[in-house]
């Protein structure tokens, strides 16, 4: 048993299809806590910093202008193994092979827009909830 916080946010394309109730209802169905939560519109050093790991990557040219595009919510969960709990819950990173049931599975088809982000660890988690929720 470990009680985490972890970082999810509802990304551009999941906020302009109108998608953020259905979101976050899924997590609270499952039975994390919603803690934060906030609209915010990323500039580019917001997503150098939170997407520091991908900044050298050839998709972050792509990654950078879609995550800018417009606004998304933040926000931080609690709950027993929150990470992992959410991550599940996500899907894998690409809708086109994430599965029926997942929230990337049900709404997306392409890597770029794929509706959320989610801490993939509790060390992740506590970088992230650092920078959007400090
Ligand atoms: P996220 O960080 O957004 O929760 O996604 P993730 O852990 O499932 O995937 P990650 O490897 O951290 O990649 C971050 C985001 O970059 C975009 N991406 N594009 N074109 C590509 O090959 C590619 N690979 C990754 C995705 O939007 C991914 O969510
Ligand atoms: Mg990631």
């Amino acid at each position: 048993m470990a009680i985490e916080r972890t970082f999810l946010m509802v990304k551009p394309d999941g906020v302009a299809r109108g998608l953020v109730g259905d979101i976050i209802s899924r997590f609270e169905r499952k039975g994390l806590t919603l803690e934060q939560v906030r609209m915010v519109t990323i500039d580019e050093e917001l997503a150098r910093r939170h997407y520091a790991e991908h900044v050298d990557k050839g998709f972050f040219p792509e990654l950078l202008s879609f995550i800018t595009s417009g606004p998304a919510v933040a926000m931080a969960w609690s709950g027993e193994s929150a990470v992992a709990v959410g991550r599940t819950l996500m899907g894998p990173t690409d809708p086109a092979v994430a599965p029926p049931g997942t929230i990337r599975g049900d709404y997306g088809t392409v890597v770029t827009q794929n509706l959320v982000h989610g801490s993939d660890s509790s060390d992740s988690a506590t970088r992230e909830l650092a920078i959007f929720f400090p």
